[in-house]
């Protein structure tokens, strides 16, 4: 419920004073696949390489947001979309701070993902689709879900019987599959630099 007698403060430290004391843009990656995709993995990965290249980033992680400022939400229709627009709302305090924020959720539906990118500036969000087809990431099952799945025990697992809906125009497009996760990280940290949010 939004309150009615609270009145927003402007800061006088502006993003773009933040993020230039790391020589960076602040900018939000959001990355969106299928469970067992490689999303965390990959963004880890990004997240190192921009360490060592000394920018401040962050990233915040499906599977670890439910442990704790998520826990309260499950995996219906409702849920998901709950889980996303709290990320969102996170992520654009991130990048406000200034940061390279990468988000790690499959994030299944395209309106949710839109609201995320309409809440920062043109440029600031970057949707990076990681690619991999169902068929792989059921072979790879590195939680043991699809299996627990197709076997009825687990309801609303996307792909199978929770919908999926893949980004039409991502910034970056990662077909894992026939890639390293060095080869996938290096794609994204590549942009970056093309776009002039890192140097
Ligand atoms: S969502 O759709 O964006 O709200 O999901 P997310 O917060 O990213 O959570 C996905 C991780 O939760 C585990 N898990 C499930 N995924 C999909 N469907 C169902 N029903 C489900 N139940 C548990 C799973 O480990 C997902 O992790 P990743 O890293 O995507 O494999």
């Amino acid at each position: 419920m939004k309150t009615e007698n609270t009145v927003w403060h402007t800061q006088q430290v502006s993003k773009a004073q933040r993020a230039e004391l790391k020589q960076q843009k602040a900018c939000l990656l959001w990355y969106t696949g299928l469970s067992g995709s490689g999303k965390s993995t990959i963004a880890n990965a990004v997240d190192a390489l921009l360490f060592q290249r000394k920018c401040h980033s962050y990233l915040l992680d499906g599977d670890n947001v439910r442990h704790g400022l998520n826990g309260d939400l499950g995996f219906s229709d409702e849920d998901r979309v709950e889980n996303i627009r709290r990320i969102s709302e996170v992520g654009q305090l991130f990048v406000d701070a200034g940061l390279i924020v990468s988000t790690a959720f499959i994030s299944p539906f395209r309106a949710d993902r839109a609201l995320a990118a309409s809440k920062l500036a043109p440029g600031e969000f970057i949707e990076v689709f990681i690619d991999t087809p169902i068929e792989i990431c059921e072979q790879r099952d590195p939680k043991g879900l699809y299996k627990l799945a197709r076997a009825g025990e687990i309801k609303d697992f996307t792909g199978i019987d929770s919908a999926y809906e893949a980004p039409e125009n991502p910034q970056i497009h990662i077909n894992s599959a026939n890639k390293s996760v060095e080869q996938c990280a290096q794609q994204v940290v590549d942009y970056l630099v093309e776009q002039g949010l890192i140097v």
